[in-house]
């Protein structure tokens, strides 16, 4: 019902605008033909400001460094790219209507966004039925990208990230038992969740409890109490960073002293600022590690810190990056921005060398064999532990003996 309107809303609005001239001589999207000259015009749509402002903030620096490199270098078809930019305010319901403003009134030829998967799901609909194809960067969620088939993302899946995580704490960590808490107004996070549980129990562990909040909630003790009853070695929480920092202060108030594991979700500079040192000895899975030594990275992080005031680049400015060069890449490919040529180009990429490794996509528009690391914060900062690239090894193996399992926190 919601997506029908949606559509419905997208044709009235082009419909009004269809006498009018266009502001910039591209599009090609729900207005009209593609344009051949003047800038080649691309949405961006995310979290700029609100509950996950760092998410928004990190994937606009990224996209936006991509696309001066580009620009810098001639642009793609002789032309410059132009990025317009939407604040969704973190907000799943205004993540649709942001992207139906830049297809309808912009005539953007595609979009970047969004992290969160809920406001990717709630946006995708309205690219694939106007035919312009969306990139997410960061979205995990297997359903983004079942929404149609102009839809794509840079990133791994939960159904892969969730199981990495249960193999780590039962192969490596020798962990049985955990207790869950799942976000229930995010999509990730209660996918996340299923998609570690499911492979955590088939591994032999047991889940000893689930409990579940809702995203900025502030008051997470009746949940704990519950669970620290429950006695588990490890608390999973596939969260969002701004309730990653709340839950685990909670938890130590509460005397709990057993490490919190998580995913992507809690990667920001602000987690570490929110938790402080109750996140000591905890751990989560990610799509790339900072002081990463290959050239890529290095590379990425150095250009960045020019660029942005000396902050160190997170995954999401990686993936934002590579999301922004991968359509560029696939612009210049297509040789025309019309959102079936373009849907076709994207589709085709192979090999391209991105900061968050080579991205090849599969014939469901997600990237096949991407890699995973596991990282942990130890004093105050973030530490690699684990790496796990599908094309190399089946199983997580330890990356660094110097960031072996922390026991400071932990109870195993
Ligand atoms: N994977 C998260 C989601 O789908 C978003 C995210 C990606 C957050 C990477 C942080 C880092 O909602």
């Amino acid at each position: 019902m919601k997506n029908r309107y949606l559509s419905l809303t997208v044709a009235l609005l082009a419909l009004s605008l269809a006498g009018c001239p266009p502001k910039t001589e591209t599009g090609g999207g729900a207005t009209g033909k593609a344009a051949t000259t003047g800038d080649i015009v691309v949405g961006e749509y995310g979290s700029l400001t609100g509950n996950q402002a760092t998410f928004g903030t990190s994937t606009h620096n990224g996209i936006t460094l991509a696309m001066e490199e580009v620009n810098g270098s001639g642009g793609v078809l002789g032309r410059q790219i132009k990025v317009i930019t939407e604040d969704d305010q973190s907000k799943s319901e205004e993540a649709a209507s942001a992207v139906t403003k830049l297809i309808a009134q912009n005539s953007v030829v595609a979009v970047l966004g969004e992290v969160a998967s809920s406001s990717s799901m709630a946006a995708a609909p309205v690219c694939q039925s106007n035919k312009i194809p969306m990139i997410t960067p960061s979205s995990t969620n297997p359903d983004v990208t079942k929404k149609g088939d102009f839809i794509f993302r840079m990133c791994f899946i939960d159904p892969y990230q969730g199981p990495v995580m249960a193999e780590y704490l039962v192969n490596t960590l020798k962990v049985k038992r955990v207790a869950l808490l799942t976000d229930n107004r995010s999509d990730y996070s209660r996918g996340l969740g299923e998609a570690f549980s499911g492979r955590f129990k088939q591994l032999g562990g047991a889940i000893v409890i689930t409990q579940s909040y809702s995203q900025g909630d502030s008051d997470f003790r009746s949940q704990l109490t519950a669970i620290k009853t429950a006695n588990p070695e490890v608390l999973y929480v596939p969260g969002y960073y701004n309730d990653i920092g709340q839950i685990a202060s909670q938890a130590r108030d509460l005397g709990m002293t057993m490490p919190l594991a998580g995913g992507d979700g809690w990667e920001s500079p602000k987690l570490i600022e929110i938790g402080g040192k109750a996140l000591e000895g905890c751990f989560y899975s990610n799509h790339y590690y900072a002081e990463d030594p290959t050239p890529e990275v290095r590379n990425f992080v150095e250009k960045y810190k020019k660029r942005f005031d000396n902050q160190m680049p997170d995954a999401l400015a990686a993936l934002g990056y590579d999301a922004a060069k991968v359509l560029a890449d696939s612009i210049k490919r297509a040789g025309k921005t019309d959102g079936p040529a373009l849907r076709d180009a994207i589709g085709q990429t192979k090999g391209f060398q991105g900061v968050t490794g080579a991205i090849t996509l599969g014939p469901d528009r997600n990237p096949i064999g991407k890699k995973i690391v596991i990282v942990g914060i130890q004093n105050g900062r973030l530490a690699l532990r684990s790496t796990i690239d599908p094309n190399t090894q089946a199983a997580p193996v330890a990356a660094h003996a110097t960031s072996a399992p922390s026991d400071t926190t932990g109870t195993h």
